[in-house]
């Protein structure tokens, strides 16, 4: 049977840094509420457009893996805040990595759809449709995000990651998943102003507002990330003591809290950026999977568990087998473009278009080198 290891990862943080005293310019909200409620401490703004931060990362998983763009069969673009809808975001980032002779489609099912995407190229190289795939996490929450709601304002941050999966004999990649949606609950969690049905209720486009119940939210979250990960434990017979590092998506830390104990786990087995970077949504887990790997935490052949969660209410959880190597094979020095502005400039940029409404994103997101060649 083919399999789908991993073989090359890597990510892109924008630089610019809102810290919780940043949001209190503009919130009333406190650093001791936000740590406290949610064990978040800063989270990343991104000063150019997602497909800038996906591009980044996906070179990098590139290089890990000792690839080209070439060699990639299918681009999966993992995110709920493409730049724009037609054409779709998966086929900028298969130009610009040059993978000539790819497919590419994104995935949208919020903060799981990396997670989703790495179902979908696993499958995709088991059924011999693709033999090299790039699965990719990114989001630009903070374009639409209800900057004045302190319900969720505090909660958010933007980020990329990637992966290459590549066909092998060897048992690696993902070894069990499971993927479940409580669509009854898809209300609770509800961005309006992003999507056509909007316009027809007089709210303009990009005039953000969030439907967040987060208690209920939270109560889900646990059930579903729990329950999810011990249904993978018991179809592919390991036992959470086999488990090496559980990798959870990170929308707080009490939620990660109360899903290792119910999966078993003790903290110390469970890896948190939640932290520094906040919830990306879906860049969240693939960000944490990098960031795992590089600083040392994931052994030559371990087993990492990742359950996550999202809108929807959308729900996984994959029991990964990782390969050999550690370390990447190659580097590249792809970096974006530098930020003049601070994330506190960067948000009250965005807060101010909202209220006028008129200007262009571009006008505060700076393009990318390659977007801008493009242009010429
Ligand atoms: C949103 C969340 C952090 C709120 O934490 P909580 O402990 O449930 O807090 P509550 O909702 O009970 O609110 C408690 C109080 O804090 C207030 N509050 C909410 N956000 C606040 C903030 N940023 N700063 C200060 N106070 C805040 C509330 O208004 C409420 O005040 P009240 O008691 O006067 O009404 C938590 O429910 C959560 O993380 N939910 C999951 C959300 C999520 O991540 N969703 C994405 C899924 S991928």
């Amino acid at each position: 049977m083919q399999h789908a290891a991993i073989t090359g990862w890597g990510k892109c943080l924008p630089p610019a840094v809102l810290t919780n005293q940043d949001l209190a310019t503009f919130l009333p909200t406190d650093d001791e509420w936000i740590t406290t409620r949610t064990g978040m401490k800063e989270r990343r703004i991104s000063h150019v457009p997602g497909i800038e931060l996906a591009i980044v990362a996906s070179e990098r998983a590139l290089a890990c893996a000792g690839l080209r763009g070439e060699d990639i069969d299918l681009v999966i673009y993992g995110s709920c805040s493409n730049d724009e809808a037609v054409p779709n975001s998966a086929s900028g980032v298969q130009q610009r990595i040059g993978a000539t002779r790819a497919a590419a489609f994104d995935v949208n099912t919020a903060c799981t759809s990396f997670m989703y995407g790495l179902s979908i190229g696993t499958s995709m190289i088991r059924s011999g449709v693709a033999r090299n795939v790039l699965v990719i996490g990114v989001e630009l929450i903070s374009q639409y995000m209800d900057w004045d709601n302190r319900n969720v304002a505090v909660l958010f941050g933007d980020g990329a990651a990637a992966v290459v999966l590549t066909a092998t004999d060897r048992e690696e990649g993902v070894l069990a998943e499971k993927l479940q949606c409580y669509a009854d609950s898809r209300q609770i969690l509800r961005v309006r102003g992003m999507g056509t049905m909007y316009a027809n209720l007089g709210v303009p486009f990009g005039q953000t507002r969030w439907d967040f119940d987060g208690q209920e939210i939270f109560r889900k979250a646990v059930q579903g990330m729990s329950e999810a990960s011990i249904d993978v434990l018991q179809r592919s017979g390991f036992s959470i003591d086999d488990v090496a590092l559980v990798v959870p998506h990170q929308a707080n830390l009490r939620i990660i809290e109360a899903v290792a104990k119910r999966a078993g786990a003790s903290m110390d087995k469970v890896f948190l950026t939640v932290q520094k970077y906040g919830n990306m949504s879906s860049a969240t887990a693939p960000v944490a999977l990098v960031e795992a790997v590089e600083s040392g935490r994931v052994a030559p052949g371990a087993l990492v568990l990742m359950p996550a969660f999202g809108g929807g209410l959308t729900l996984s959880s994959h029991l990964i087998r990782w390969g050999q190597r550690t370390t990447p094979l190659g580097t590249t020095a792809i970096d974006l473009p530098p930020c003049e502005r601070t994330a506190l400039e960067i948000v009250n940029g965005i807060r101010a278009q909202k209220v006028t409404g008129h200007e262009e994103a571009e006008c505060f997101l700076t393009l990318g080198y390659a977007e801008q060649q493009a242009r010429g």
